[in-house]
């Protein structure tokens, strides 16, 4: 098995190399993304491997059908940036259903309470020996209520953490799961009656914007908003606008962006800050961003390497596609 490793950082290599060599199968290492002009790297390769910036559009997979290659093999779980009408019936896509849910839940977490507790402007004070507290002050979490926009895998862990910390749980999910204990509301309920909103259903055609004016203006005035789930789950310029109010949002922590592709993941701190609505989002003292890490832990990046073998290896073998998206 040849496979096309597009996107590849450091941290890739450490855990695909050893086991790509245990399973037989050569990895070509590919820095740059998957995209009309790199599509040509991978002639004579079996599968591509990408994650979740790669452009993997119908001209893309036309492509990567004519050169032969079987199979997409993601790094990932979310599949919204792979065009799967195009790739029906031309190319297998296998994604990682599941790899660490409790590491994004966690650091949903970790982002709540860095936003509220002001961690990321304490820890820049304090290094300057500015001990003041003018402007660091949080809320209790306890006894408040937390709003669940998706009840899958990281959703569940999210509530089993916050439930920890002594939060009332609201769910939104637009197929509940009859056999968890949460109380479901529907989504202008869970707005208006939550003091926590943490995003964790995918981006679809339904879910795109589904924070947006109408329903930030369903809030609760002092609001904390967490999303690690997809960028376009939020109408940024929305966000902004209600931000600038200063009214609804006590904080916000986005680790993941709407325009995220070329810009997260990449050192651009020697570059010209093209992208005015991520600068403006950054400028508020209350937001909080981070490059898309949720999922980055040891435990949850050894599993995707696991997974993505052995979804190659199922393909090689002629077995059932088990984690093939349809
Ligand atoms: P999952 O598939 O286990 O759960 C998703 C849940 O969302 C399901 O319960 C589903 O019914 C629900 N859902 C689907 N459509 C919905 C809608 N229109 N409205 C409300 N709920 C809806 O997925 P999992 O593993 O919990 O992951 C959730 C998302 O987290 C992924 O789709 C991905 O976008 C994101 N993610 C982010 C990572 C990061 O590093 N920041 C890492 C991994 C996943």
């Amino acid at each position: 098995m040849k496979i096309a490793f597009y996107g590849t950082k450091p941290y890739d290599r450490l855990w695909f190399e050893p086991l790509a060599k245990e399973y037989g199968y050569r990895i070509f290492f590919i820095e740059n993304l998957l995209n009309e002009d790199t599509v040509v790297m991978a002639k004579n390769c079996d599968a591509v491997c990408v994650f979740v910036n790669d452009q993997v559009t119908k001209p893309i997979i036309e492509k990567l059908h004519d050169l032969r290659v079987k199979a997409i093999l993601l790094r990932s779980a979310g599949y919204n940036h792979v065009d799967m009408k195009a790739a029906r019936g031309k190319i297998h896509v296998l994604r990682v259903p599941s790899y660490s849910p409790e590491a994004v839940a966690e650091f949903a977490t970790a982002a709540l309470l860095s936003v509220n507790r002001r961690l990321h402007r304490a820890y820049v004070r304090t290094r300057e020996f500015n001990m003041k507290l003018d402007g660091l002050m949080g809320t209790d979490l306890h006894g408040k209520t937390a709003g669940v926009i998706g009840t899958g895998r990281i959703g569940q862990a999210m509530i089993r953490i916050l439930r920890g910390m002594g939060m009332e749980i609201l769910a939104y999910d637009l197929y509940p799961n009859p056999d968890l204990d949460v109380k479901y509301v529907d989504l202008a309920d869970l707005m208006a009656g939550s003091d926590v909103i943490t995003l964790h259903c995918p981006l679809t055609k339904e879910t795109h914007h589904i924070i947006n004016k109408k329903t930030i203006a369903q809030m609760k005035k002092g609001v904390y908003l967490v999303n690690t789930s997809r960028g376009a789950l939020v109408d940024s310029q929305a966000l902004i606008e209600a931000l600038k109010q200063n009214e609804t949002f006590l904080g916000v922590a986005l680790d993941v962006y709407e325009e995220e592709d070329g810009i997260f993941y990449e050192d651009c701190s020697d570059d010209i800050v093209r992208d005015d609505v991520l600068a403006r989002l950054m400028s508020f003292p209350n937001v909080l961003i981070t490059s898309h890490q949720g999922y980055f832990t040891k435990e949850a990046m050894k599993a995707i390497a696991l997974v993505t073998l052995e979804n190659a290896k199922m393909l090689e073998e002629g077995m059932e596609l088990i984690n093939e998206v349809k």
